[in-house]
């Protein structure tokens, strides 16, 4: 049987959301929650790409410091998503919306290390910018789950900058 053929339509049930937050609060929320998600996901792909490509004498620090970078955008990612979910949206999975929301401008060939770590440092303070904004909004809405969770985010966004930071300067 094919797929076509198949009835998959299940009965819709919505089941109202009363935790307190008001529909329109959560839904701004949301649209940053949304461009967040949507840039830890291209991070997460330029830092694996440069993870991959990075040359030359700094390879195995700029090699290292990717590894563990984006393996903290994964996790990021799916905490972010579930918050989405939490708040009653369905959270954006594909490449063609993340690349609609998001300004993360994605990884550029043949770069030097050193053009790949200031690349980096701007994408990181793209987003550190973005989850100043997303976390006024949960404070304005007193939605302090997004709060906590904007705050856990930008204390480890902010180290990264500082660390491509001093990755660049002499
Ligand atoms: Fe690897």
């Amino acid at each position: 049987m094919s797929l076509q053929e198949l009835d998959l339509k299940t009965e819709h049930r919505n089941v109202k959301l009363e935790t307190g937050l008001s529909e329109n609060g959560r839904a701004g929320i949301v649209e940053h929650l949304n461009e967040i998600l949507a840039d830890h996901y291209l991070l997460m792909l330029k830092t694996h790409n440069y993870h991959w490509n990075v040359k030359g004498p700094l390879f195995k620090s700029m090699h290292d410091l990717t590894e563990a970078q984006y393996e903290d955008l994964f996790a990021a990612i799916d905490e972010i998503a579930e918050r989405i979910r939490a708040l009653g949206f369905d959270a954006p999975g594909s490449f063609k919306t993340y690349s609609q929301i998001s300004k993360i401008e994605e990884a550029k060939s043949g770069i030097s290390a050193l053009e790949m770590a200031a690349d980096l440092l701007s994408s990181h303070e793209n987003l550190i910018r973005n989850m100043r904004d997303a976390l006024a909004k949960a404070d304005q809405e007193s939605d302090e789950v997004t709060v906590d969770l904007m705050t856990e985010r930008l204390s480890v966004h902010e180290k990264a900058a500082w660390m491509w930071r001093s990755f660049i300067e002499q």
